[in-house]
């Protein structure tokens, strides 16, 4: 692997990861899940999302941004875990705290296309993400669209560290595995996407 990225296999064991579910479950209600739509084409994406923290990363015909509201409900994202937080404590190599965490719901058959997360102003920063639940495809690939892929299995309790030179590297969901998980009752993917946004 390239240097900046770790992978951390079952960080989280399945008691632990039970716990995490019931503190999401209640921030979920409010914080709904929400179905963004794409820049200017307004097409929507398959993932649903949320956020907890400070700022949400947020998509609609207007662009991509971070807010601190929910834009369906206006109200304050609920506060990041304590577990969450300190996850990104232990691994982030990082000595301020995330403003955002971005919480993408993986249904049958939804996926994420390549890209690269760049709408932070601090790129010193890693962007740190767990699994939960059903395990998905991930697919990484290096700076420029164009280059060499590779894939990697996330399954629930993983961790993914995306840092240094791996920090703006592409990377997307090519599908989840539907049934390779009983966490979530509904079935499915949940995977937290910790970040800084600003310039501490
Ligand atoms: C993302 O890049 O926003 C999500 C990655 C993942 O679901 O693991
Ligand atoms: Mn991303």
């Amino acid at each position: 692997m390239t240097s900046g990225l770790r992978y951390i296999p079952s960080y989280f064991d399945r008691t632990a990861q039970e716990a995490l579910v019931a503190t999401l479950e209640k921030a979920l209600l409010q914080a709904p899940f929400y179905t963004p739509v794409m820049p200017r084409s307004g097409r929507p994406f398959t993932v649903r999302m949320s956020n907890l923290g400070e700022l949400g990363w947020v998509s609609d015909r207007a662009g991509y941004r971070y807010q601190a509201q929910h834009p369906e409900t206006g109200a304050p994202w609920p506060q990041i875990p304590d577990m969450v937080m300190e996850l990104w404590r232990k691994v982030s190599d990082y000595a301020h705290e995330p403003e955002a965490c971005l919480v993408n719901y993986y249904r049958e058959g939804a996926k994420m296309g390549l890209h690269r997360d760049e709408d932070e102003e601090d790129f010193s920063a890693p962007v740190v993400s767990l699994s939960l639940g059903d395990t998905a495809i991930f697919r990484i690939g290096g700076l420029e669209r164009a280059g060499k892929t590779e894939t990697l299995k996330l399954a629930s309790g993983d961790v993914l560290v995306m840092g240094g030179a791996s920090r703006l590297r592409y990377h997307g969901i090519d599908r989840v595995l539907a049934g390779t998980s009983t966490l979530l009752r509904s079935g499915g993917r949940i995977n937290l996407t910790l970040r800084r946004v600003t310039r501490p």
